[in-house]
């Protein structure tokens, strides 16, 4: 039997096995539910109390240990004498037979590179020096680094035979070899695209089961930091022989007046021995719970292993549109119905709304004229690398949000699904990006894998497929480019005749893949859209990516024996600072808009230098998600709200006499800029442009006064502290979840004796965590720090260092103290922060 002591329903209202079905979208829904801000859909159970279904989430209490990757001897014997695959059911380290007592105990998400220590090898060329992804020792010439064991055990109860019972990965990097019970099952090759294997033959009911999972992640699939290992969710999935088919349930909505119509389709599988006939009752629910729309289809026959489309049509009468700033969602419940009993159901969030790129006006969405304000961003995060809580999904979001960023590009791959519920379910639109550009088989699979994957989602509006492919654009491969990219968005329209079909080119667009896009992205070359446009007037254009800024946050001085780049004009030869492509985008209405590159700063492609860079510098924030000063510019120029930005910091001490350049960011009409009490002046503010002055320094403060109409709307003032004297700690949420996963987020600065944050500290500080929580990454944003991702100390970065608290299993409080270590440190006075976790959703969890 399963053990139902430990995690299993470890919530109440929960009965045992086969009695609640909570699907994964839900569970999603409830960790980023009560996050604030935006409103989230809120937990719906659907109209009966039971789905026959199954979803256990099987991320808890993993072992883990390093394999190697040319020595059988080090990698547990596989790859001995060729014999491995000789014969079914001879692979030992996934039989109850082995002993992995040395192995290290983890709970998924989990990604071995962010563990790792930087390597630096300047003997070779980029690919030697690991440049690109951080110079973390992954690859062919790091076998005993790049190649990890995962092994679990698990029960699975008699009562279980005769299902369908699926093992499902969201996503491992990057090359997997799966064994189930001594047996080999599958393989998976790319790091991006969910994956499953079909266990039900394989698995003892009534006994122990043993999975083990050999990571490869010698090769990578990028020129960015991917990560190691199994960095995503793993779900035991049970269904009957009758099922669904995996992501074949689609709500497709035209709006008209005040109607919508829901287009409802999905596949029937029959898995079973005999014929069935099988019904399907639909129902739609809005974020109240309220049932607004009912369909049905008839009952047919479903012979084994003859999946049947099942088509049907609902109607919602004045349909509450999606949209940035209101988020609507519905849900779907869909259920399989033979002889009056349900056999398989699944239930998901989607929206109503339109979507439209102009070639004259732009991006439409509902109808009405939207620029799109975008950022392009990898996956990975301080402290934790690509295996981000999903919490963190939407914390990132919501950074993004602040600085009036309403879409972002999934830049260069297929996203997580948590990332994809936090868009949906906080309003930021999306352009969805598929791995390889290619009609290969491979490529092929992974674009049918996003596309049906997310083609619910209403925050999805573009899907692209694929970011800079030199040879397909133009030049040896032009012409196959012209047929793998018709190929491509052929099958896109194919999976998804509703939304349009792009990719990220840099170039002119005139020949090669672009031929056969729908709409017409320009990475950058801010001397083509305009040709272009005038030559094909009737092609809708945007920017799929622009910028390329780069700054460290709180340097003010580009500095290469630092690895420092200035943050008033930092920007790379190919690139255009934020005022330089936003003054471009932003004036000319026939553009849709675009995405800057990066929102985040991410490990990898540390230009403009290189070692000892680990990070990037694009990002508008860091690592962290702390705010550059570009950060400013983008919400002054995006957002509505009065905004004014003035830095640098004040704390210059030993350049008394020299001249600092003094900036402010703003939508206002006009600002004043007042040292230590004395007016330099005020100046009238361009539109999508900044104000600057300059000042010779000497301690004290200088203000700006915002005006509008003539009169001050806002005051920001920046002043010379004195040295670090106390520890601070704030939380992005004090009360959190307890069910394993849930995460605060701490932001850790240092205040003078007079309580005004220490702008310039680098203060090292030592975390203790006690109670219902643990720490799972510290960061602080520097793209030169080495110092370890997972210690439970971090020096301060120019004033900010960030701690993610993890919550347990139990209802309880989390403390955090921050204690002050070493020579910069101890003169510190510590702090304390206590966060509360409560009682999670109920879910299905496999102990
Ligand atoms: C682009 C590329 C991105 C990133 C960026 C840096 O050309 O698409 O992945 O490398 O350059 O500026």
């Amino acid at each position: 039997m399963v053990d139902t002591t430990r995690r299993t329903f470890i919530f109440a209202g929960i009965g045992l096995a086969g009695s609640c079905l909570l699907p994964r979208t839900l569970l999603a829904e409830a960790i980023g539910g009560a996050t604030g801000g935006k409103p989230s859909l809120p937990l719906q159970h659907g109209d009966t109390p039971v789905a026959p279904r199954e979803q256990w989430l099987l991320d808890f209490d993993w072992r883990f240990a390093f394999g190697n990757g040319c020595d059988p001897t080090k990698d547990f014997g596989y790859g001995f004498g060729q014999g491995d695959f000789s014969k079914t059911g001879d692979f030992k380290i996934a039989t109850t037979d082995f002993d992995d007592a040395g192995w290290h105990a983890l709970d998924l998400p989990h990604d071995w590179a962010v563990e790792l220590a930087p390597v630096h090898d300047d003997s070779g060329d980029d690919d030697t020096r690991l440049t690109s992804h951080g110079y973390k020792p992954l690859g062919r010439r790091y076998p005993a680094t790049s190649v990890g064991w995962y092994r679990r055990t698990f029960e699975i109860p008699a009562s279980d035979r005769g299902r369908r019972i699926w093992i499902e990965f969201d996503g491992a990097m990057r090359d997997i070899v799966l064994f189930v019970n001594g047996c080999f099952i599958g393989r998976h090759d790319d790091g991006y695209t969910p994956f499953r294997f079909d266990l039900s033959d394989f698995l003892n009911y009534g006994g122990k089961n043993v999975i083990a999972l050999r990571v490869d992640a010698s090769f990578g699939d990028g020129w960015f930091y991917e990560g190691a290992g199994i960095y995503r969710h793993v779900w035991l999935t049970k269904m009957d022989p009758v099922h669904l088919g995996r992501w074949e349930s689609v709500v497709r909505s035209t709006v008209e007046g005040d109607v919508a119509t829901l287009a409802l389709a999905t596949l029937i599988e029959n898995e079973g021995e005999h014929a069935v006939h099988a019904s399907l009752e639909w129902s739609i629910t809005d974020a109240s719970g309220r049932v607004v729309a009912h369909a049905t289809t008839p009952a047919q026959a479903i012979a084994p292993n003859t999946p049947a489309n099942c088509q049907t049509t609902a109607h919602v009468d004045a349909p509450q549109l999606w949209s940035p700033d209101e988020p609507h969602l519905y849900t779907a419940l869909v259920k399989v119905i033979v002889d009056g009993a349900t056999r398989d159901a699944e239930q998901f969030p989607f929206g109503v709304r339109t979507a439209a790129f102009d070639p004259d006006r732009g991006f439409f969405l509902n109808g009405k004229p939207l620029k799109i304000q975008g950022t392009c961003n990898h996956q990975d995060h301080a402290g934790v690398g690509a295996a981000l809580p999903d919490r963190l999904q939407s914390f990132r979001v919501g950074v993004l949000q602040g600085m009036g960023c309403n879409a972002v590009r999934t830049s260069h791959n297929m996203p997580t699904p948590e990332w994809v519920a936090a868009c949906d379910r906080m309003g930021m639109m999306m352009m969805c990006e598929t791995r390889h550009m290619s009609a290969s088989p491979s490529g092929m699979q992974q674009l049918d894998t996003m596309v049906k994957r997310y083609r619910n989602s209403p925050s999805v509006i573009l899907w692209s497929i694929g970011n800079e492919e030199w040879r397909l654009q133009k030049g040896a491969l032009e012409q196959q480019g012209e047929r793998i990219g018709a190929a491509m968005v052929g099958r896109c329209h194919e999976l998804d005749p509703t939304r349009v079909v792009s990719a990220a080119v840099n170039g002119d667009n005139e020949q090669g893949v672009s031929d056969a896009l729908d709409v017409i992205g320009f990475n950058y070359n801010l001397k083509y859209p305009d040709a272009f446009h005038k030559e094909h007037p009737r092609r809708a254009i945007y920017g799929s990516e622009t910028s390329s800024a780069i700054a460290t946050r709180g340097e003010y001085v580009t500095d290469p024996k630092k690895n420092t780049v200035n943050s008033y004009d930092g920007v790379v030869p190919w690139g255009e600072t934020p005022e330089q492509w936003w003054s471009f985008y932003g004036s000319r209405d026939w553009l849709a808009g675009g995405f800057a590159w990066t929102g985040f700063d991410y490990r990898g492609e540390p230009t403009p230098y290189g070692w000892p860079s680990v990070s990037s510098q694009f990002g508008i924030v860091d690592l962290c998600g702390f705010p550059k000063d570009y950060y400013y510019y983008y919400k002054a120029w995006w957002t509505k709200t009065p905004s004014l930005h003035l830095f640098p910091h004040w704390n210059w001490s030993g350049k008394e006499g020299q001249e600092i350049a003094v900036w402010a960011y703003t939508n206002l009409d006009e600002v004043e800029l007042l040292f230590n009490g004395r007016s330099l002046g005020i100046q009238q503010v361009p539109r999508f442009g900044h104000v600057q002055w300059k000042v010779a320094y000497a301690p004290g403060v200088i203000e700006a006064r915002g005006r509008r109409n003539g009169k001050v709307v806002l005051v920001e003032r920046r002043e010379t502290t004195g040295p670090a004297r106390k520890l601070r700690l704030a939380v992005d949420r004090a009360e959190i979840a307890a069910d394993g996963q849930d995460v605060a987020m701490i932001t850790v600065d240092v205040l003078d004796e007079h309580g005004r944050p220490v702008p310039t500290a680098d203060n090292k500080v030592t975390f203790r965590i006690s109670g219902a929580g643990r720490l799972i990454g510290v960061g602080n944003g520097d793209p030169n720090s080495h110092e370890s991702d997972k210690e439970p100390r971090r020096s301060l970065f120019n004033g900010l260092a960030q701690a993610i608290i993890q919550s347990t299993d139990s209802v309880g409080t989390i403390r955090i103290e921050a204690i002050g270590e070493g020579a910069t440190g101890s003169s510190l006075v510590p702090t304390s922060l206590t966060v509360t976790t409560r009682k999670a959703a109920p879910r299905l969890v496999v102990a």
